[in-house]
């Protein structure tokens, strides 16, 4: 540490919250004089890889880039470039150091050009290994724990010509009442926890992520009021594992509690949540899932596989027919309500006699729709000492899931044909300009004539014509 970050710290506030206020005024400073010498406002781009948690947590770094000044643009050709990344497969590293070697060219030529990365991929010490070595021309490196820091870092970044690195194992410090810049006016993702407990054997989050940690519910509620204030109709609570919310509180409460004080939020439309684990779903939600006018009738469910014997060695804590059994209740509790899956397929030691089974939960729990992964060894985890499935059957048992996925669904989806349904008006149709593009409660999606007025309300939508996994509708 030298002198002047000693002289710094006496005067820093002791509230974090505070703390990164003085840090976001600092930093303005430091934008402010890049803007002079650039003779115009700097930009910055964010992108985001991964989950609806990384989307919230970028939705964090824009409020306080705003905040200090910089012009947030879609293009990576920017004056500040930060990758919040994922690790939950191979494939999106080796994505982020395929776009990083894109970033390298733009630096070339834009010497001033800050480049950042955070995000789940940089709790594992051999990235940031790698990063040093291979792309030591980015400038900051930090990690999930410590990412209401940010403001403190970017200024770091300009008064070090280092690489910053800033990664913690872990934490149990919530920060709350930092600047968000929501992506959509009308919809918002909360985090009511952070962090999982479960390890199951194939999953690096409880690594990257940390313990399980839940919000105090009068911060979620306060956040949720101040959004309703702000235009927001529709919320998605965030966490690995929403089921078991609040349990690790002074003050215990459970999840299905949680959602009835949100429900008595005046103003707010729609409720949506993600992720349920099935070994946590309780009676208790069901009913009030059932009750309330505002739940989503869409409940993400994940499966992972079908046959106990591999979700045993997963470490699911469920069995086939404990899962098929929680499908079954919700189906007749709530007969309105979608479900979706994540299923895995090559979890090592899967038989084609196992794929048999998921193939089984899938033709019986009739999914709308259902998110497909090849199983990725992921280093350090129980799952990656274990003998894998040769490539050439993981590739035959993945597109007989995907075949009976894509069949199921489509039947399910087209149930509710020419009936009249809610629909949250999202966006301007990307293809058609003369479509709106609307969300209905169990999460399907319909196209139908409208304008950009029409964004951010709720309006009746008559679903015409189902299309695989959406619909062509009308407003009535
Ligand atoms: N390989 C493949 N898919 C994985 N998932 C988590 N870890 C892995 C892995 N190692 C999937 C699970 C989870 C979803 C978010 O990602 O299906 O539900
Ligand atoms: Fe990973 Fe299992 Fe936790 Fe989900 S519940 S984040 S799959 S360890």
């Amino acid at each position: 540490m030298n002198d002047r970050s000693v002289l710094n710290i006496q005067t820093l506030p002791e509230n974090e919250t505070e703390r990164q206020f003085y840090f976001m005024d600092k930093a303005a400073g430091y934008v402010e004089t890049l803007a002079q010498e650039l003779g115009r406002k700097p930009t910055c781009c964010v992108t985001t890889f991964g989950c609806q948690m990384n989307a919230r947590d970028s939705e964090k770094l824009v409020g306080i880039l705003r905040k200090v000044g910089y012009e947030i643009i879609e293009n990576e050709n920017a004056d500040f470039v930060i990758f919040n990344t994922c690790t939950v497969r191979d494939n999106a590293n080796q994505r982020v150091y395929g776009r990083l070697g894109e970033l390298k060219g733009f630096k070339r030529r834009n010497p001033k050009m800050k480049i950042a990365l955070c995000g789940c991929m940089m709790q594992e010490p051999s990235v940031i290994e790698k990063i040093k070595k291979s792309y030591n021309f980015v400038d900051l490196l930090f990690g999930t724990h410590n990412i209401f820091r940010f403001a403190e870092l970017l200024c770091s970044v300009f008064e070090q010509e280092d690489m910053v690195i800033d990664i913690w194992e872990g934490t149990d410090s919530i920060v709350e009442d930092l600047p968000v810049e929501r992506k959509y006016p009308f919809k918002s993702g909360i985090n009511i926890m952070f962090g999982c407990n479960n390890f199951c054997s194939y999953c690096i989050v409880p690594y990257v992520r940390g313990r399980e940690r839940s919000r105090e519910p009068k911060d979620i509620i306060r956040e949720i009021e101040n959004l309703v204030a702000d235009g927001v109709v529709e919320i998605m609570l965030l966490g690995q594992n929403v089921n078991s919310y609040g349990k690790n509180l002074d003050n215990p409460i459970s999840f299905a509690q949680l959602l009835q004080e949100i429900e008595k939020i005046e103003g707010l439309e729609r409720i949506r949540f993600m992720t349920s684990h099935p070994k946590d779903l309780s009676d208790e939600l069901i009913q009030v899932m059932k009750e309330s006018k505002k739940i989503c009738r869409h409940l993400h469910l994940p499966l992972q596989a079908g046959s106990t014997e591999i979700l045993k060695v997963m470490n699911r804590r469920y069995t086939k027919e404990q899962y098929l059994a929680l499908a079954e209740k919700i189906r007749r509790e709530i007969p309105d309500m979608a479900i979706t899956t994540d299923i895995i397929v090559g979890f090592p030691g899967e038989t084609k006699e196992d794929v048999d089974e998921t193939i089984d939960v899938i033709k019986k729990v009739q999914y709308d729709n259902a998110f497909t992964f090849i199983y990725s060894k992921r280093t350090g985890t129980p799952a990656a000492a274990m003998e894998q499935v040769p490539e050439a059957l993981v590739k035959e048992n993945f597109d007989r899931v995907l075949k009976t996925v894509q069949e199921t669904a489509r039947e399910r989806v087209a149930r509710y044909e020419g009936q009249v349904c809610d629909a949250l008006v999202e966006e301007v149709n990307e293809n058609d300009a003369s479509l709106v593009t609307g969300r209905l409660s169990n999460n399907t999606l319909v196209h139908f004539p409208g304008d950009a007025s029409l964004i951010g309300k709720i309006v009746n939508v008559s679903l015409d014509e189902c299309h695989g996994f959406y619909y062509m509708g009308h407003m009535v």
